[in-house]
Order: C-alpha cells, then structure tokens, then sequence
C-alpha cells in the first residue's frame, strides 16, 4: 500500500534525521532559507533581478520562499513545474524551453490564463504555433527569443535569425515579445574559474551583439535572461543583463560545490552501510537513490571516494578516518541535485536534526505529465 503525504507527515515529523528509514532525501531548511537569502542579497548588489530555476527543487513551498525574499518569478524547464508553480500561486513563469508538443502549448496557453507565462522559442513554426493556441486560449504569452551563446542546445545562431523571430513574435497576436534569453550553461561544466570566466565572457558578446542587433532594428528589448550559479557574479553584473536564472545554488551539489563556495549544502541522501569490508563499503542508496550525473556523491564528515554506483548499491573506499560498520548511517551529498530530487515524492524538512515537515516534489515525469488529450486538443 502506498502511503500519502499526510500519512508520512504523521510519521516523520518530530524524530531525528538519524531515525528514519534509509535511502531517504534530506533538505536542510534552514541552509534553504540562507542560501535563498544570500542569492536574493547578491542579485540585488548586482543590481540584477532574479528568477530562480525551479526544476532544481520542483518545490512549490521553495519557490514560495524564494518568492518572499525577491525573487521576480520563476524559471520552469517544463509546462508541468509551470503548472505545479502556478497551482501553488506563483503569478510570473517562464518556460526556459522551447515548447513543442501540441498538447503542452495548449496546456501552457490555458495557463496563461490564470499567470504571466513567459516561454523560449527559437524557431518561427513555434512562434506561429504559440500564436494559434494562446488566441484558441484567449490568454497570451510572454515570449524571450533564444539565443546560442556557445551551449549549442537551443537558441538562434544569428543575430539575423534572432531578429528575424523577434520580429515575428512581434507582430502575431496572443503574444508580447519581451526580449531575449541566454543561457551560458556550457560554462558550468569548466571547473577552472578563469577558463569559466573567459567563457562566459564570451557567451555575455554573442548576447550582446544580439540585443544590440534589435535595438538598431527598433526592436524594444526589455528583459534578457541569462545566468546560472557558477557565473550568476559575472553575468549579473553586465548592464544589459535583466534577471538570472541560477537555481542549483538553492541546495547546492558536488557539481555546483567545484564552482563556488558562496552556499551551503542543504540536500542530502541518508544511506545505511549493509556491507563493510576493511576500508571498502556499501551504501543502500545506488542510482535508484542519489544522482551520479555530473559528479560523484560525497559523504558528510568523512573521507570518501565513490568505487561503483550500482542500482541499489553505493560502493565507497575510506580514504582517511575510521572505516564504515554495518548499520552506519551515512549522509551523501548528491552529485546532481536536480536528477537526485527527480527520485523521490517528497524531502523530510529537518531543522537541527529533528525532522519537521514533508515537503511535496511536484512535476515529476508520470501521473502528474502524462496528458492523453482528445485528438481535436492536440491538432492545431
Ligand atoms: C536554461 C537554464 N537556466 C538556468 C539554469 C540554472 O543553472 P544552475 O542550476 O547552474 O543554477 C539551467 C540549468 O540547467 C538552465 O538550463
């Protein structure tokens, strides 16, 4: 029988972290709340706005919170975190992504009914397509062109073509063009800062020549956003740049930790050591459990080195200090926190050790996405 929210509220709150059944996905509220106040001061030195990326989290009460210390709206990888987001009463999204799915535009066009949707776009048939379903929707979208700024994910690759589907969002109905987006995210994986800051200054020129390029066109470019937490400093601090996008400096993770040092671990896996031989051991928290994109987990007070990472099975070797005993409890820090909260319903909230709410993760891929529209929904 699968237990709820409620049920496992009741069970969970008031014992100590240590207490609770292994592998389970920890949040430290209170680095939270000081890593959520921290990114909000900084933005506001840098005289930037801030629009964190949620899908880090997928946490309405986060997003919430980041929302009362300042934060502008938020920034969805999906229509479904747009959802979760909007049900929980955020009023400003944007969707970081070109939408394609018929079924997803005409699910984000009923949602801008309700908020301010924002949405990525790079290709024209796109902008055409968000222009049939917001007038369908009698709702309208925000819309930020894409630009490549060296990622070559999505974006336009020309200042041509970025003008080209400016000025086509421009002028079709249901939608307001609100300017541009750029995100430097190929930075994020240089671990040397110096490398990374030539990199990002690089991508902040093609940005530039690019709101320039509309600009001459008489084209108004009023937002343009752009930044993650490895260069959140850099980007933030160029004039032309509206709001950041930074989001992993919420909960942080080893792959974020190699970039800066500015926040607090706050998520954790708590694992329980089944297996220990000399200076090798076995966690119960494999990649069904804590994410290894990206990074290795690492082990709160402990000298580690992660061997293997199987499904159920996290193997470690000690490096320095004490071995592991069987029935260890072991705190991991997830490679990647995004991929490690897509593993799980919910984070036990803990404050000073002692667990103290149950927080919903929404938006995963399953009951929540999959959308079987009639055939008329989806045939624009
Ligand atoms: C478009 C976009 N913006 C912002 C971010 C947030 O970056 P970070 O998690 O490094 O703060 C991401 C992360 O992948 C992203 O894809």
């Amino acid at each position: 029988m699968t237990r709820d929210l409620r049920t496992l509220k009741s069970e969970a709150v008031g014992r100590a972290v240590g207490d609770v059944e292994t592998p389970a996905l920890i949040l430290d509220v209170g680095a939270v709340e000081r890593n959520v106040k921290k990114m909000a001061r900084e933005c506001r030195r840098l005289g930037t706005l801030l629009r964190p990326h949620i899908k880090v989290h997928k946490s309405p009460d986060i997003a919430l919170m980041q929302l009362a210390a300042g934060a502008v709206g938020v920034t969805t990888a999906t229509v479904w975190e747009a959802r979760a987001m909007i049900e929980a009463g955020v009023a400003d999204v944007l969707v970081a992504n070109q939408v394609v799915p018929p079924a997803a535009i005409a699910e984000l066009a009923e949602l801008a009914a309700a908020a301010s949707v924002s949405v990525a776009v790079d290709a024209a048939e796109n902008i055409r397509s968000l222009s049939l379903a917001a007038t369908r929707a009698g709702s309208q979208f925000g819309v930020l062109v894409e630009v490549d700024v060296g990622m070559g994910r999505g974006g336009a690759r020309k200042p041509d073509e970025t003008r080209d589907l400016a000025e086509l969002a421009g002028e079709l109905p249901g939608l307001h063009l609100r300017g541009l987006m750029g995100y430097e995210g190929h930075c994020m994986v240089e671990d040397d800062a110096n490398a990374r800051e030539q990199m990002a200054s690089r991508a902040a020129s093609i940005l530039r020549d690019s709101v320039e390029h509309l600009r001459r066109a008489g084209i108004a470019v009023d937002v343009v956003s752009s930044g993650g937490t490895g260069t959140f400093e850099q980007t933030g601090a160029l004039s032309f740049v509206t709001e950041i996008q930074a989001g992993s400096y919420t909960t942080m993770d080893v792959f974020h930790e190699r970039m800066t040092d500015r926040f607090e671990r706050a998520l954790f896996v708590l694992g329980t050591v089944t297996s220990a031989h000399g200076r090798e051991a076995v966690v119960d928290a494999g990649r069904k459990a804590i994410s290894t994109d990206a990074a290795a987990p690492a082990a709160v007070g402990r000298n580690i080195e992660v061997i293997f990472a199987n499904e159920e099975h996290l193997g470690l070797r000690v490096t320095a200090g004490d071995p592991f005993a069987i029935g260890d409890k072991v705190l991991l820090v997830p490679g990647y926190a995004p991929t490690a909260v897509n593993l799980y319903d919910a984070y036990l909230v803990v404050r000073d050790g002692t667990i103290t709410d149950v927080w919903p993760i929404r938006s995963r891929y399953g009951t929540e996405t999959i959308r079987l529209r009639s055939a008329s929904a989806v045939t624009t």
